[in-house]
């Protein structure tokens, strides 16, 4: 039986996140430059995406680049923002075609100006999209992120907008820049790094981690496929015992 028809979509990850690693270390097994690991891994993007929207699973988030990125050669972050703006260009056809709504998280005051509009253009194109939602993480970094919530509240307390006693869970979540979004329940990392590198620390509280050492260009859908089943084999107990949930 092949993969896919063993998934129970009564039971799919509403909300999957990946860390797409391995580019640089593929194009070396190719003898090729890192950035041509990064060209490769627009396919396993495509097909993640496709994927997930024919599954219907409802968020998807791709960690695409984070803060501590900026300290790579400065032609490999520069080959990588052409590659965003010349990726979302091609792909927004098919994003709207198949109902896809594009979001992003992270600070995008630094990106480079056109990779900005580019970006903010697409998602106003695509605002509309019922089916999917798929969050770019770009120039994100979980701590950025906990820190501006954090100095949100602050502020909003100091002016008494709200009491510091109402900060809880929920309005902490809400402070984020995933606001209404929903955690996600399923984390992909690829390349067989055993590490979060700074990404959603707050929203994988209770979520599933899944370490393939796949390198991201040769992740297709049947390596989704896999993850999604070995997450549906779990038992999710959230601090209670095996017993009580039956
Ligand atoms: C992930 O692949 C892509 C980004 C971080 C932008 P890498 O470029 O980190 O590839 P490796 O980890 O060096 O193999
Ligand atoms: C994490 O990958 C960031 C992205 C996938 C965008 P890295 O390759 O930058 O992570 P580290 O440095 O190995 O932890
Ligand atoms: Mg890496």
């Amino acid at each position: 039986m092949d993969l896919k028809s063993k998934i129970n979509l009564e039971k799919l990850p509403r909300h999957i996140a990946v860390i797409m690693d391995g580019n640089g270390r593929w194009a070396k097994e190719h003898g090729m430059p890192r950035v041509f690991g990064h060209r490769n891994g627009v396919k396993a993007v495509r097909e993640t995406t496709e994927a997930c929207t024919e599954l219907g699973v409802k968020y998807l988030t791709l960690y695409a680049f984070s803060t501590e990125n900026w300290n790579r050669p400065e032609a490999e972050v520069s080959a990588l923002m052409t590659l965003l703006v010349e990726t979302i260009k091609k792909e927004i056809k098919t994003l709207n075609e198949n109902g896809v709504r594009l979001q992003a998280i992270g600070d995008l005051s630094r990106l480079p100006e056109k990779s900005r509009k580019t970006l903010l253009q697409a998602m106003e194109d695509t605002k509309q999209n019922p089916r999917m939602t798929l969050v770019l993480a770009l120039n994100y970094s979980a701590k950025w992120e906990i820190v501006e919530a954090a100095r949100k509240l602050a502020k909003a307390a100091k002016s008494g907008e709200i009491e510091p006693a109402d900060i809880d869970d929920e309005a902490f979540s809400n402070a984020l820049s995933t606001a209404g979004i929903p955690d996600p329940e399923l984390l992909i990392r690829t390349s067989g790094e055993n590490r979060i590198s700074n990404f959603l620390l707050w929203q994988i509280a209770y979520a599933e981690l899944y370490f393939t050492p796949t390198l991201w260009p040769d992740f297709r859908r049947e390596h989704l496929y896999q993850a999604i089943l070995d997450f549906q084999n779990r038992e999710r107990r959230f601090g209670k015992t095996s017993e009580q949930l039956v």
